[in-house]
């Protein structure tokens, strides 16, 4: 009987020992060590006589999440730590450092929340609270929380298990903190994720797993980072993802990161430093309606960029350096709704280039650099707002778009170096309501606006909105 006690200890002890080497170490703490433990105070929990170091330990190891440090001294008192204030820290006081991050909130100031101080709330607003460090596990009794404001805070890096146990998790806002760096599968246990915001931190990175498994997620925000680059596929089988948010970046080229996104349909890459995008980016996004690629550094689109995007509605394209445009590009966005294409270097339209796009209401040309534009073969029958401004088209003497059934109500040619403009082309737009045309070399006789059948405001020079104010009383003349 005796015999067989003795043997059991023993092999506890081993395996007590061999956990040791496996999970748990300990450092003894010397003025050198460098540890982001940074106590406002200390708080010692116990207090007992041991005969040796390793007992220390163990008992250490039986307080599980309040044991921070442990004592050993001279006199053999062992002496159990939660918390330790850094002047405590000298070599010769015998003070062993439990690496592991015990589930606690920590906080610049040096205090810190355990886990048993939380309460399991459905929401829980942690917005500027200076916390900069939340260790795994410290969430692990919040399974009914639904919302986690953790932005404002001084956060710089996510570990693992962070958020473990909120399996009831739908909005987790980590915004405008200083994190550079997500472990893997940091959001790996969050099955109920569906706003994940990430915006205002310091990622240079995304690792191609790090949202792998999140199959309710709808909106990932990760504006206003440093992203340069995201591995292949990144961005896959996220069945219920609606929105990304990419602007602001450091992004150069746009390659196939997304795949098998059922439900996808606004993707934002504005402001970032993309040249290249690669012809299969938008291979599987069918459903995208919206797409803001605006701020780049884009100098041609070919007629295979856009190719499978054939849901797209809404194309912002503009501010980038675009000298050159396939006639073709537009077969793959048959639906556009709304293009921007203004502030590129253009110079020329082509004549069929908008050919396909039947339901196109709005078009946006203005600071292209363009001298001749001839959209009269288009057809472009449901356009309704057409921006030209700023550009040195010389003269308009040519039908704009066929102009019988056009559907045009707001037409901008001011700043196009205009020196003669044929007014015909202009009344034959029945539908035209606002027509802005300041700022031209023209000279406007009186009987300019007479014939237009539904003119309702004109931007102008000064001495013309006085002038022309007076006699045409139904049309409002604005000084532009
Ligand atoms: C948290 O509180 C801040 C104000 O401190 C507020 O702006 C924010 O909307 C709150 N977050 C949530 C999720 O309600
Ligand atoms: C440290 O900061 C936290 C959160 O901002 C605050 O609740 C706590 O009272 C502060 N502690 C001290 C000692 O100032
Ligand atoms: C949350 O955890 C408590 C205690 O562990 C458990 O009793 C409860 O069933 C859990 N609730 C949910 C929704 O999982
Ligand atoms: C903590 O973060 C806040 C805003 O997130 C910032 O204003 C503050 O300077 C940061 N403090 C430190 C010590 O970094
Ligand atoms: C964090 O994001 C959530 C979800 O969008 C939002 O409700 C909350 O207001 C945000 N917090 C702050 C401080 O803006
Ligand atoms: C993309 O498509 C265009 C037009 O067909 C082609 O010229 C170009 O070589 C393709 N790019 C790549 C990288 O395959
Ligand atoms: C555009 O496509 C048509 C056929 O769809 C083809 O005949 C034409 O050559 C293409 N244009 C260019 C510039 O590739
Ligand atoms: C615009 O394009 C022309 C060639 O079409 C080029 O000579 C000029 O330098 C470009 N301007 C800018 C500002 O890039
Ligand atoms: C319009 O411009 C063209 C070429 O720039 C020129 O030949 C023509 O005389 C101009 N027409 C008028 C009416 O100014
Ligand atoms: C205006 O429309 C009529 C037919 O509706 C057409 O005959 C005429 O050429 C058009 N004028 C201009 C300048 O486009
Ligand atoms: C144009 O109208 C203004 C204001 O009614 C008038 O003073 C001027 O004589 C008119 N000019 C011509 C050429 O009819
Ligand atoms: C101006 O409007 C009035 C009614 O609002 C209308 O009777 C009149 O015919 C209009 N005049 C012109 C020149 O369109």
């Amino acid at each position: 009987m005796k015999f067989s006690k003795a043997k059991i200890f023993q092999i506890f002890s081993i395996f007590l020992l061999e956990c040791v080497a496996s999970e748990e170490w300990f450092t003894r703490i010397n003025k050198d060590v460098e540890n982001n433990l940074n106590y406002d105070k200390t708080v010692s929990i116990d207090s007992f006589s041991k005969k040796s170091k390793l007992s220390c330990l163990q008992i250490c190891l039986s307080f599980e999440s309040s044991c921070q440090f442990f004592q050993f001294s001279i006199n053999k008192r062992c002496t159990i730590y939660s918390a330790l204030k850094k002047e405590c820290f000298h070599g010769e006081n015998d003070i062993y450092l439990r690496r592991k991050k015990l589930p606690r909130i920590h906080f610049v100031n040096g205090s810190f929340v355990e886990r048993s101080q939380l309460l399991n709330s459905v929401s829980f607003n942690l917005s500027r609270n200076e916390i900069n460090l939340i260790a795994p596990f410290v969430f692990a009794n919040s399974n009914r929380t639904t919302t986690l404001d953790l932005s404002f805070n001084n956060l710089t890096l996510i570990y693992s298990k962070s958020f473990y146990g909120m399996i009831n998790l739908k909005t987790l806002n980590l915004s405008c903190n200083q994190i550079s760096q997500l472990e893997s599968d940091v959001f790996k246990e969050l099955p109920s994720l569906a706003i994940l915001h990430l915006g205002y931190n310091s990622l240079r990175y995304l690792n191609g797993n790090i949202f792998d498994n999140l199959q309710l997620l709808k909106d990932i925000n990760l504006e206003f980072n440093q992203i340069e680059s995201i591995e292949k596929y990144t961005f896959k089988n996220l069945n219920k993802l609606e929105r990304i948010y990419l602007n602001n970046n450091n992004l150069k080229s746009l390659e196939p990161y997304f795949q098998n996104l059922e439900s996808f349909i606004y993707l934002d890459i504005s402001f970032n430093q993309i040249w290249f995008v690669h012809n299969d980016t938008f291979k599987s996004l069918n459903k995208v309606k919206i797409l803001k690629i605006y701020m780049n550094q884009i100098t041609e689109i070919n007629s295979e960029m856009f190719r499978g995007a054939s849901g797209l509605e809404r194309l912002f394209i503009n501010s980038n350096k675009i000298q050159k445009i396939d006639e073709n590009f537009t077969q793959n966005v048959a639906n556009l709704i709304h293009l921007d294409i203004s502030k590129n270097n253009l110079s020329l339209i082509a004549p069929d280039i908008f050919n396909n796009l039947a339901r196109l209401e709005n078009l946006k040309l203005d600071f292209c650099n363009i001298k001749e534009i001839n959209l009269r073969a288009q057809n472009l029958s449901s356009l309704i707002e057409l921006q030209i401004y700023t550009n040195p088209l010389g003269n308009l003497t040519y039908p704009l778009i066929t102009s019988q059934n056009s559907s045009l109500e707001t037409l901008a040619i001011s700043y196009c170096q205009l020196n003669y403009i044929d007014l015909n082309v202009l009344r034959n737009f029945t539908y035209l309501k606002k027509l802005n045309i300041a700022g031209n070399f023209l000279t406007l006789s009186n009987d300019t606006f007479n014939g237009f059948k539904s003119l309702t405001t004109v931007y102008a020079k000064k001495d013309d909105v006085q002038r022309f104010t007076f006699l045409y009383p139904n049309i409002t003349f604005i000084i532009s």
